[in-house]
C-alpha cells in the first residue's frame, strides 16, 4: 500500500458512506459483489465450504451484517447464528464461525450485545466450534476486547479476537491478550481511523504486523495471520523457517474470492490456510471495503455501470 493507495482507501470509504452512493452501488455493483461472497443462504454457503475443504482449505463463516439499528435484529442475526453454528456441525465441516459485535447490537445495548453473542459461543461450545469476535472501527476496539475477555471468565474459551496492525494501542493489547491465552487473528485494518488513534503510514503498520507476528510466534502461541499481502506471506514463512518453528504453529487466512488459487497453493505447500466465507444479503459495507483495499475492483464496478 503506498502513500497514493492510502488516500483512495480513505477517500473510497467516505465517499461509500453517501446514501446516493450506497443505492448506486447497490443498484450497480451487486453482481460483481458476488465475486467476494459465498451465496444469499447458508446453504449455499455450507456447500461453499465443502469444496473448499475438499481442497484443503479450513473456513471460517461469516453471516453479512453490521451497525444495525434494532435490538429485534440483532435477536434475528443472533437465531441465524445459531443455525449456522448448527449447519456446520451437522455437515461436519472444518470452520470456524466469524462474527461482528454491532450485529449483535454492541452499539444498542453493550449488555444485550453480550448476551447475543454468549448464545453464539454457547451452542458454539457444544459443538466444538471456535468463534471469532471480528474488530470493528475503534470506537469498539476496548468494547470488543471487553467482550473476549468476559466469555473467557465465563468458560467460553473457544472465543477470540482480532487485533488491528493499525493501531497505536495494539502493541500492548497483543502483549496482553497473549498473556490472557485469548487467540488472536492478525490483519492489517480495514477501516477509516484518524491519525490520532492510528498510523496512516503503511510501512508502519507493516512493522507493527511483524512485531505482533514475531511475539506470537517466539512464544509459540498460535495465531492467525490475515492477510493477502505476498511480502507479509513470505517473510512469515521465512520467519517461521529460519526458527525452526513448525508450519502448524499458525495460521494463514484470506478473504473468499480473492487469490483463490494462492489459497490453494499454501494448502498444497502444508500450510494451514483458512478462507473467510461470507454469505447473506446484507452485502454494501463489506464490499465497500473490498473496494477501498484496491483500486482495480472500483474500475471494474464503473466499467459495470456504463455498460
Ligand atoms: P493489502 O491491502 O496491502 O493487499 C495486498 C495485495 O492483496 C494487493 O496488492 C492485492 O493483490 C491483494 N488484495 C488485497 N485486498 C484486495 C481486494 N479487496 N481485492 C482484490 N485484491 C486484493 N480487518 C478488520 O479491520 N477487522 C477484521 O476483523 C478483519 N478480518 C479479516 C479477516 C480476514 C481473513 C482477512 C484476510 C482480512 C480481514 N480484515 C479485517 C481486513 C484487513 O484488515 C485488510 O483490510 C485486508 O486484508 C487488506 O490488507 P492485506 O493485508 O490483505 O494487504
Amino acid at each position: 500500500m503506498s502513500i497514493g493507495t492510502e488516500m483512495y482507501r480513505k477517500t473510497l470509504l467516505t465517499v461509500a458512506g453517501n446514501k446516493a452512493v450506497e443505492n448506486l452501488s447497490i443498484k450497480y455493483g451487486k453482481k460483481l459483489a458476488g465475486k467476494f461472497i459465498a451465496g444469499n443462504t447458508l446453504e449455499e454457503a455450507l456447500e461453499e465450504i465443502r469444496v473448499l475443504n475438499n481442497k484443503g482449505i479450513m473456513a471460517t463463516l461469516d453471516h453479512l451484517g453490521e451497525g444495525i439499528t434494532h435490538l429485534r435484529e440483532a435477536a434475528l442475526y443472533r437465531d441465524e447464528y445459531v443455525r449456522l453454528v448448527e449447519g456446520i456441525a451437522r455437515q461436519g465441516a472444518d470452520s470456524n464461525v466469524s462474527l461482528k459485535p454491532t450485529q449483535m447490537g454492541l452499539a444498542l445495548d453493550p449488555d444485550e450485545g453480550y448476551r447475543n453473542i454468549r448464545a453464539v459461543a454457547t451452542q458454539a461450545k457444544l459443538n466444538n466450534l471456535f468463534v471469532r469476535i471480528d474488530m470493528e472501527d475503534s470506537p469498539f476496539t476496548q468494547a470488543t476486547l471487553d467482550i473476549v475477555r468476559r466469555l473467557h471468565s465465563e468458560g467460553l474459551d473457544n472465543t477470540g479476537t482480532v487485533l488491528q496492525a493499525y493501531l497505536h494501542r495494539t502493541v500492548e493489547d497483543t502483549r496482553d491478550m497473549i498473556r490472557e491465552g485469548i487467540r488472536l487473528r492478525l490483519v492489517k485494518g480495514a477501516y477509516k481511523e484518524p491519525a490520532s488513534v492510528a498510523y496512516q503510514n503503511t510501512s508502519e503498520v507493516i512493522d507493527q504486523f511483524k512485531t505482533m507476528i514475531r511475539n506470537h510466534l517466539d512464544q509459540g502461541v498460535y495465531t492467525a495471520v490475515a492477510s493477502h499481502d505476498d511480502h507479509i506471506i513470505s517473510w512469515t514463512k521465512q520467519y517461521a523457517k529460519d526458527r525452526g518453528i513448525s508450519p502448524d504453529a499458525f495460521e494463514f487466512q484470506m478473504l473468499y474470492g480473492l487469490r483463490m488459487s494462492e489459497q490453494e497453493r499454501l494448502a498444497r505447500e502444508g500450510y494451514r490456510i483458512r478462507c473467510y466465507v461470507p454469505y447473506g444479503t446484507m452485502w454494501y459495507p463489506y464490499y465497500t471495503r473490498r473496494l477501498a483495499e484496491k483500486p482495480a475492483n472500483l474500475w471494474m464496478v464503473l466499467k459495470n455501470m456504463f455498460r
